[in-house]
């Protein structure tokens, strides 16, 4: 049984990533579009959502989370601070805020919304297909049951893996949050150095995404090492230990390893500039 029946969901900011949210809900019958509102600035977005998923829409924030069990805050985190003071003391206490926004720190939401229970996660891109992965956490403040309803939300995204600890989610903005971005980069440079051998470019695309497409089945199938796997087509002397030398030899590990560190580095460093603002801002 979904552990969403009867309750009221608001989504405050309905961009992309909370359409793909409202989109798996309903395919998955987690909840029904009775049981849905969408807030957002713009009146035609809303129609369009009204539309396409016949939910609930509107354009006043305050008037949708007021009475929602669930709220979920989709929007940039840029805008999280005006949105987090507009509902502020608006909201019940016992209802449950979970943000997806990327480096809002659990700590500053709670001050903005004075409101205790809150999961924080961070999801990736293929969420838009329902093939997603969400690392999330919750407060104490919240309940057993709370998380089992965060949970079906996220599954709507996709994959889901609860952390206990905040400090994890920096992690996972390194690297599932922007992980697409780096797959989609390897896949370019295939793409385009298949191109340099001379086949047409659509070859070339199709090549490189099921090759991806299948090493990751095969990955999963077969739970061997990738090790395992890359010796298997690693013959002596052979073409793919040419290339693999060639991939080696450009330290290719090392600038995977540096560019996670990186992202990982510059999410806590935003974690940090947006509390400290939220501390100014709470000040004055
Ligand atoms: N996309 C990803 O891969 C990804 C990954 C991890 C985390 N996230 C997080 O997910 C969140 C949403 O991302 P997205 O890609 O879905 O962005 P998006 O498409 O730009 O969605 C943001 C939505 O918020 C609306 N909005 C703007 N100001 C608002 C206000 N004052 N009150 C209510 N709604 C307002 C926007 O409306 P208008 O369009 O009318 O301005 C838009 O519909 C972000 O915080 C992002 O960090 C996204």
């Amino acid at each position: 049984m979904t552990a969403l029946k009867d309750l009221r969901l608001a989504m405050v900011g309905s961009g992309n990533m909370v359409e793909a949210m409202i989109g798996g809900l309903l395919r998955r019958e987690l909840a029904g579009p009775q049981q849905v509102v969408a807030s957002g600035p713009r009146q035609e977005r809303a129609d369009e959502l009204h539309k396409r998923y016949s939910i609930d829409v509107t354009t006043d924030n305050v008037k949708a989370a007021h009475d929602a069990d669930i709220i979920v805050l989709g929007v940039k985190p840029l805008t999280l601070p005006i949105v987090t003071s507009e509902l502020r003391g608006k909201i019940k206490p016992e209802s449950l805020v979970i943000s997806i926004a990327a480096g809002a720190r659990i700590k500053s939401i709670a001050r903005g919304l004075h409101h205790q229970a809150i999961v924080r996660v961070m999801p990736n891109t293929p969420a838009q297909i329902g093939q997603g992965i969400s690392v999330w956490t919750a407060t104490r403040q919240t309940d057993e049951r709370q998380r089992a309803q965060a949970q079906q939300i996220l599954s709507a995204l996709g994959e889901e893996i609860y952390m206990q600890e905040e400090r994890y989610l920096d992690m996972a903005t390194a690297v599932s949050g922007n992980g697409p971005s780096y797959v989609f980069l390897f896949m370019e440079a295939m793409i385009d150095a298949g191109v340099h051998l001379g086949f047409p470019r659509r070859v070339a695309q199709e090549l490189v995404l099921q090759t991806m497409a299948g090493s990751v089945a095969f990955a999963r199938q077969s739970a061997m090492h990738p090790a395992e796997l890359r010796n298997m087509v690693t013959s002596p002397g052979g073409t793919s230990a040419e290339s693999l030398y060639q991939l080696e030899k450009g330290s290719l590990r090392t600038v995977v390893s540096r560019a996670i560190w990186a992202g990982y580095q510059k999410s806590k460093l935003l974690g940090d500039l947006s509390e400290a603002q939220k501390e100014e801002e709470d000040s004055h």
